[in-house]
């Protein structure tokens, strides 16, 4: 299925406009890279309220809904590292939070210290940590394949149209990130099949576990299986998001709208093992807070004073399978004992 063509109707990163012209054409990866992440003009490096449930943010997340997630994310990582001795041994590290806000605003915790890492920090992680992030990692840059039953998989990129508008082409080449994954792309799939590849996430996640700390990694996130990714979203799962709506065309307004895929969880894992982490699971975000954060569950819903107060909401809404609780998976490991940088 083709992108349309989109006409710009609010002023795209100059350095969109310059890598396109210089090229003629750039990889979604790319093309992502500048619109979120342009230091000057990408919707990331912005001040600007794009988080949350005002009318003028674009998208809400779980640690947006307030002091709730992180009570659950406490109890969840005591668990995770075994008890409430070790976790205080534990520098708690967020990576991913947005300026001004952390995970743990207004929660009670015991961790030996806390640590957010936001755009444009160095990911550097200490020697005993829990490292947690919520939504940090489809925030990347991804590319985009499509499947031609002639030619084999193509990767698509975007190219001007005209002085205002872009389009989605198809790249003369595989740029070197998908040309390092081919090998597991499937041989044969439908005419027209779209797959978002998440490297850039994957090669995130490597940076900060290929680092010597020991401790918990939590991450909750949207994601898929390989096998989903590529037998049941022919469409691909890359989507933007602007005032709580989401759009297919990826190519409207570079710089002012969320850009965002599923990320594939094997990947994920896949690094974690080949880092020497340990159980790890990935879990629909609703089971893993049943499971390991079950006393905080219980003491909301015990303390509830109506019928359905603020807390028991926000509940409901990050656990209920109709919510966040089917949609948003939990990835957990723990890697014990001092390692060397593998
Ligand atoms: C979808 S938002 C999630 C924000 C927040 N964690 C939440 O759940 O509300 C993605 C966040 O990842 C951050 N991010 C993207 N790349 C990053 C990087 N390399 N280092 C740190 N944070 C990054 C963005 O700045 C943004 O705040």
């Amino acid at each position: 299925m083709q992108m349309e063509n989109s006409r710009l109707d609010q002023a795209m990163p100059q350095a969109l406009r310059q890598a396109i012209t210089d090229k003629g054409h750039v990889s979604y990866a790319e093309f992502i890279r500048i619109a979120a992440f342009d230091p000057e003009e990408g919707y990331y490096s912005k001040a600007k309220t794009r988080v949350g449930q005002s009318v003028e943010s674009d998208f809400y997340t779980a640690e947006s809904l307030g002091e709730v997630f992180g009570r659950l994310v406490v109890a969840a990582s005591i668990d995770l590292i075994g008890s409430e001795t070790e976790a205080q041994e534990c520098s708690f590290v967020e990576i991913g939070a947005e300026p001004g806000r952390s995970v743990l605003d207004g929660v009670e915790h015991h961790f030996k210290e806390t640590l957010t890492l936001r755009l444009g920090d160095v990911l550097e992680i200490p020697d005993t940590a829990i490292v947690f992030a919520n939504e940090w990692l489809d925030a990347y840059p991804f590319h985009r394949v499509c499947f031609d039953s002639e030619k084999g998989w193509q990767e698509l990129g975007v190219a001007m149209a005209n002085e205002e508008c872009l389009e989605e082409i198809t790249l003369p080449k595989l740029t070197p990130p998908v040309q390092a994954i081919r090998g597991r792309l499937p041989e044969t799939t439908s005419e027209g099949y779209v797959l978002d590849l998440t490297v850039d996430a994957t090669h995130a996640l490597r940076e900060v576990v290929r680092q010597s700390w020991h401790g918990a990694f939590l991450c909750f996130d949207y994601g898929k299986t390989w096998e989903e990714l590529t037998h049941a979203h022919p469409s691909g799962t890359g989507r933007a998001y602007f005032r709580h709506q989401a759009e297919k065309n990826l190519l409207k307004n570079p710089g002012h709208q969320d850009l965002t895929c599923h990320l594939c969880w094997d990947f994920m894992v896949e690094t974690l093992q080949e880092t020497g982490f340990k159980n790890i699971q990935v879990d629909r975000q609703e089971s893993f807070f049943m499971h390991r954060a079950a006393p905080v569950i219980r003491d909301i819903m015990q303390n509830k004073r109506t019928g359905l107060d603020g807390d028991t909401q926000t509940l409901m809404e990050l656990l209920h399978p109709a919510r966040m609780g089917d949609a948003f998976q939990a990835l957990c490991a723990v890697r014990p004992g001092t390692l060397r940088d593998p």
